[in-house]
């Protein structure tokens, strides 16, 4: 059974699928290792992103990014790429998640956010996936892509694009999206980021 329930973010209305009691898996219970190697069931709550979640988010992208080996980017690169977790960056996504035009979605567990997803409306983007390195591999990821694809199609998109990492390339083309070309993203300071553009038709 689904239910709807209606999330007023920042005077945005928008309808989400309500956390629902069989999304995916078993159940959104994930069996994880802990440090310990104590094994722990954990609930994944999937909700809408708050401005006051700012400062998580820009740490989860930064953590997410840095975790990776120097294999398909240089440290520079991905030094470059990672965000800043300064004030001024917080209060910048702070105001950047009050944006109507831009949904995000974040994972939780236990009260902590392990990873989020974000599209832009107006431009059809899928602008962002990101989970932190102990709970890559639950499924959050792909939920999280579910989820704001549900959210794309009721807000009338045809079809989502985004820009991936060469870390990210098998991923999404798993969730269903195709390869468009290659380029070359610009990370200032003479610093250029190979990504794949890709699509997906809803
Ligand atoms: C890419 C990322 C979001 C995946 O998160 P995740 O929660 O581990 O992914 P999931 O567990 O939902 O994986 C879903 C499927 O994709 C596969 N997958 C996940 N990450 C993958 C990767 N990097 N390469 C290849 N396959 C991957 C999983 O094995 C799984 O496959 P299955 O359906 O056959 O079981 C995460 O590794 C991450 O944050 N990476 C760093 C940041 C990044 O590059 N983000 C994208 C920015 S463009």
């Amino acid at each position: 059974m689904s239910f709807l329930i209606m999330a007023k973010i920042n005077n945005f209305s928008l309808t989400l699928p309500k956390m629902k009691t069989k999304p995916y898996a078993a159940d959104s219970k994930f069996l994880f290792d802990g440090i310990q190697s104590c094994k722990a069931f954990a609930t994944v709550l999937y909700r809408a992103a708050l401005s006051r979640d700012a400062e998580a988010l820009l740490r989860t992208r930064r953590e997410s990014v840095l975790s990776h080996s120097g294999e398909k980017y240089s440290r520079l690169i991905l030094e470059a790429w990672a965000p800043k977790t300064d004030a001024t960056s917080i209060l910048q996504e702070s105001e950047a998640l009050k944006n109507p035009n831009r949904i995000s979605l974040v994972a939780e567990i236990q009260g902590n956010i392990v990873g989020f997803c974000t599209i832009g409306i107006a431009e059809g983007l899928l602008k962002q996936c990101y989970v932190l390195p102990p709970y890559r591999g639950m499924g959050i990821a792909r939920e999280l892509v579910i989820r704001v694809e549900d959210i794309a199609r009721e807000k009338g998109l045809a079809s989502l694009r985004l820009s991936s990492s060469l870390i990210a390339l098998d991923f999404y083309q798993k969730q269903g999206y195709r390869e468009l070309h290659s380029y070359n993203y610009d990370l200032g300071n003479d610093l250029q980021m190979p990504c794949i553009m890709m699509e997906k038709i809803l």
